[in-house]
């Protein structure tokens, strides 16, 4: 196995830090790497913020749900999609159709996990930040965001200050299908579920007494950021 796949296998999220900062030439071939990514059609509808504000940082470590970690990384950054460079380019462009946020989000999600994998390439740890819509339309206003770009999530990196097990992730062969759609393999997910009740036990931080069934049964149960398709709308995008 070579380097690059013991550090995809070896992900897990870092969620403290040591005092320690990353360099600019780290921080410049962290997003180099990100940069790198495939992009949809060449479009490349992302922008990266960088949050060097010790007090935006406080502001948005309370906004994502009270996350110190955003606040104590070295580094934190915020990927938007977005389609003002675009709009400024031409506003014949239609930025509104819900393929293009799908585009965005797609890339983004790409350039970030490329910006993680060489951040752990290279000693560093981190983790991304969704919370941050639980408050959209302030983190939008923090940031200044104009029409055509929008808030996805934030990450933070540093120098890790924890090194937690990595969280066993479903079965290969649950994941994996031949041809055509498999239903779902109840005796694999039993094993699996029986993991994660091990792994929850065992980890070092928030012990619990639960299976990945029951877990993202609660979750999904839940409404998911309802408010989230108007902050969209109601940045110029996914009205079509
Ligand atoms: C888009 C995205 C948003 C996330 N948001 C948060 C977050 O707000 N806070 C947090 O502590 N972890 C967040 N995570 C991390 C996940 O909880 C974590 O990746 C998952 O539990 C698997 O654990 P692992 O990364 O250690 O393997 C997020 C992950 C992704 C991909």
């Amino acid at each position: 196995m070579n380097t690059t796949i013991q550090t995809m296998l070896g992900h897990r999220s870092i969620r403290k830090f040591t005092d320690a900062a990353i360099s600019d030439e780290q921080l410049t071939t962290i997003i180099a790497a990100g940069i790198a990514a495939s992009s949809s059609s060449m479009i490349q509808a992302t922008s990266i913020i960088r949050i060097t504000d010790p007090e935006k940082r406080a502001a948005l470590a309370h906004l994502a749900g009270d996350q110190a970690y955003v606040k104590e990384a070295a580094e934190f950054l915020v990927f938007c999609i977005d389609y003002q460079r675009h709009y400024s380019i031409s506003s014949e462009i239609k930025p509104e159709y819900t393929e293009l946020t799908l585009i965005g989000a797609i890339d983004s999600g790409l350039m970030a996990q490329n910006c993680l994998l060489a951040a752990e390439s290279i000693g560093l740890g981190g983790v991304y930040i969704g919370g941050l819509r639980n408050s959209p339309h302030e983190v939008d206003a923090l940031l200044n965001l104009p029409p055509h770009s929008a808030i996805l999530f934030g990450m933070c990196l540093g120098v890790p200050a924890q090194d937690p097990q990595t969280k066993p992730r479903l079965p290969m062969a649950m994941i994996l299908h031949e041809n055509e759609y498999q239903p779902l393999n109840k005796p694999l997910l039993a094993e699996y579920d029986q993991q994660m009740i091990e792994y929850y036990q065992q980890r070092s931080t928030h012990n619990k007494q639960q299976d990945w069934s029951s877990a993202v049964t609660a979750t999904l149960s839940k409404e998911s950021r309802p408010f989230i398709a108007d902050y969209f709308k109601s940045k110029g995008l996914m009205t079509k």
